[in-house]
C-alpha cells in the first residue's frame, strides 16, 4: 500500500458505541469470525451467487486508458448537447443519480454559467405524465442519449429508448444520432445489444459477473457521471483505497465493512428489523435510495432480511421523527455524517433578537446542525433505537467512491451472514410475468389466462 492510501485507510469512520441500547458489544463480536469468513468468501468466489463477484476487485482493475476511454465518449456527447438523457432502471439508474446528486449543488439548475450538460433521467418508470414531460422539456434543448441495461430487455428503460431514439433521429437524421447515443449492455446479448452494433452506437460493457445494483463504477455509472464532468477518476481513487481497506486478511478490529455487516446482523438477530439510512445533508438522499436497492435486492429473500429505509434530518424529524422515536421497537439507525460542509455560512447577532435566537450569534450553521445531530442520536437511543454512525470526511467524488464500495463490501458480507445469496433477485421476475401476460406479450398466453381469471 502506498503512503497515500495509508494516509486515507481511515477516511471513513465507523462508530457503534450507540448500539448498546439494542447489543451488547459481545454480542457483534461473537459475529466477527462469521465476518470474517464472509468476507474471505467473497475473495476465494466460494460463496453463493460466486459468478457476480466482479465488482469485489473492480475498482483496481480499472485502467486509467479504461477512464479516459470513458471520458472521450463522455466529452463528445457533452460536446453536442445541452441535455443528457440518461436512460436506465434499478442498478442501471440508481448509481449515477446518487452520485450525480451528492456532487451537485441542490440549486444546480439556477446555475447561468454552466458548463457541463443537464443531466435528465428517463426509463425508470413508466409514467406517462413524467415521459411526456420530458420530452416537452427537452425540444428547447439540443440533446444525447445514454441508454444502460445489463439485460437488455427491460421494458422500462427500453420503452423510453424507443421515444427518446425516434426523437433524436427525427432532429438530427440517423447517421447524426449515431453521435449522439452512447449503449452501455452487456457484451454480447440482449436486445439493446443487438441495437446499438446494428446502429453503430458507441458501446461500453457490462462484465457479465458484476450485478446491477454492484454495478456503479462500471460504464453504467462513470459514462453519465464523466458527461457530467464529475471526476471518474477520483471516485475510482477513493473505491480503490477503500477496497484495499476492507480486502480479505484485514482484521475484523479495522475492517469497517465487516463490523458494519457484524453489527447490523446482531441487531436483526435481536429482533431489529428495519435500518433507517440517515443524514443530514440533503444532496445524499440518492445516496440512501441506491442503498436501498444495493440492501433490499440483496438481503430480502426467503423470508429474511432487514428492511431498508432512510430519512433526510433535519427535515423529516418533523414528518418519521415522531414514529422513529416512540413507534415500534423493531428499528435501528446508521447515520452519514459528514465531517466539513461545503461553503459558510454564520448565524449573525441581530439588535432585535425577536426570534430569540442571538444565543446562536457567531456560530456557523454546520455546528447547529452537528449538534442536532448529536441530540437525534440520544435522545434516539433512549428511545431504543440503536444507531451506527459512519463518518465521511467531505462530500467529494474520492470520498464518496470510498463510502459506495464500502456499503458494497459490507453488504456482501452482511448477506453471507445472513445465510443468502445476496446476487440474485429472483422475487424481481414475478410483477414481470404478470405484467407481460396482462399486456398480452406473445409467449404469455397462460400466464394471462390465469390471471384473467383472477381480475
Ligand atoms: O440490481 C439489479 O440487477 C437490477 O436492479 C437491475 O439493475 C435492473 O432491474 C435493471 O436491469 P437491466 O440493467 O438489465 O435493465
Amino acid at each position: 500500500m502506498d503512503n497515500k492510501s495509508q494516509k486515507h485507510r481511515k477516511m471513513i469512520k465507523l462508530e457503534t458505541k450507540h448500539i448498546s441500547c439494542g447489543v451488547e458489544a459481545a454480542e457483534v463480536a461473537a459475529l466477527a469470525g462469521a465476518a470474517q469468513q464472509a468476507n474471505s468468501l467473497l475473495h476465494s468466489g466460494e460463496g453463493a451467487g460466486n459468478d457476480f463477484l466482479g465488482w469485489v476487485n473492480l475498482p483496481s482493475s480499472i485502467t486509467p486508458e479504461e477512464i479516459e476511454a470513458i471520458n472521450l465518449t463522455a466529452r463528445g456527447l457533452a460536446a453536442k448537447a445541452e441535455v443528457v438523457i440518461v436512460i436506465g432502471i434499478g442498478g442501471s439508474y440508481l448509481g449515477a443519480k446518487a452520485v450525480l446528486d451528492a456532487m451537485s449543488s441542490s440549486f444546480h439548475f439556477l446555475n447561468k454559467k454552466r458548463t457541463t450538460p443537464y443531466i435528465v433521467f428517463a426509463g425508470n418508470n413508466l409514467s406517462e405524465t413524467y415521459t411526456a414531460e420530458l420530452l416537452e422539456a427537452v425540444k428547447e434543448y439540443s440533446i444525447a442519449a445514454i441508454v444502460i441495461s445489463k439485460s437488455g430487455t427491460t421494458t422500462e428503460p427500453a420503452v423510453a429508448f424507443r421515444l427518446i431514439k425516434a426523437e433524436i433521429e427525427a432532429r438530427y437524421g440517423k447517421e447524426e444520432a449515431r453521435e449522439r447515443i452512447a449503449a452501455v449492455t452487456d457484451a454480447a446479448r440482449g436486445a439493446l445489444k443487438t441495437l446499438a452494433t446494428a446502429e453503430g452506437y458507441d458501446t461500453y460493457v457490462i462484465p457479465d459477473n458484476v450485478g446491477g445494483r454492484f454495478s456503479v463504477l462500471t460504464p453504467v455509472g462513470l459514462l453519465p457521471l464523466a458527461a457530467a464532468g464529475i471526476n471518474i477518476a477520483e471516485l475510482v481513487r477513493g473505491a480503490r483505497d477503500m477496497e484495499v481497506a476492507t480486502a480479505e486478511g484485514v482484521p475484523f478490529e479495522q475492517n469497517i465493512a465487516a463490523q458494519y455487516a457484524a453489527a447490523r446482523n446482531a441487531l436483526y438477530n435481536k429482533g431489529y428489523k428495519i435500518e433507517i439510512l440517515a443524514s443530514y445533508e440533503p444532496r445524499l438522499q440518492y445516496i440512501a435510495e441506491w442503498w436501498k436497492q444495493l440492501y433490499g435486492e440483496s438481503e430480502g429473500k426467503e423470508g429474511k432480511g432487514i428492511f431498508p429505509a432512510s430519512v433526510t434530518l433535519t427535515a423529516d424529524l418533523h414528518s418519521m421523527g415522531q414514529y422513529i422515536q416512540e413507534g415500534e421497537r423493531t428499528l435501528f439507525e446508521t447515520v452519514i455524517s459528514v465531517a466539513q460542509p461545503e461553503g459558510k455560512v454564520t448565524i449573525e447577532a441581530d439588535g432585535d433578537n425577536l426570534d430569540g435566537l442571538n444565543f446562536l450569534a457567531g456560530k456557523r450553521l454546520d455546528y447547529v446542525n452537528k449538534m442536532a445531530e448529536l441530540g437525534v442520536v440520544l435522545a434516539h437511543v433512549d428511545g431504543g433505537v440503536p444507531n451506527i454512525r459512519i463518518e465521511i470526511p467531505a462530500i467529494n467524488e474520492y470520498y464518496i467512491g470510498g463510502l459506495l464500495y464500502f456499503f458494497e463490501k459490507a453488504c456482501g458480507i452482511s448477506g453471507y451472514i445472513l445465510g443468502v445469496n445476496p446476487f440474485n433477485q429472483p422475487g424481481v421476475e414475478a410483477y414481470k410475468k404478470n405484467m407481460f401476460a396482462l399486456l398480452d406479450k406473445p409467449g404469455y398466453e397462460e400466464a394471462s389466462a390465469a390471471l384473467k381469471k383472477r381480475m
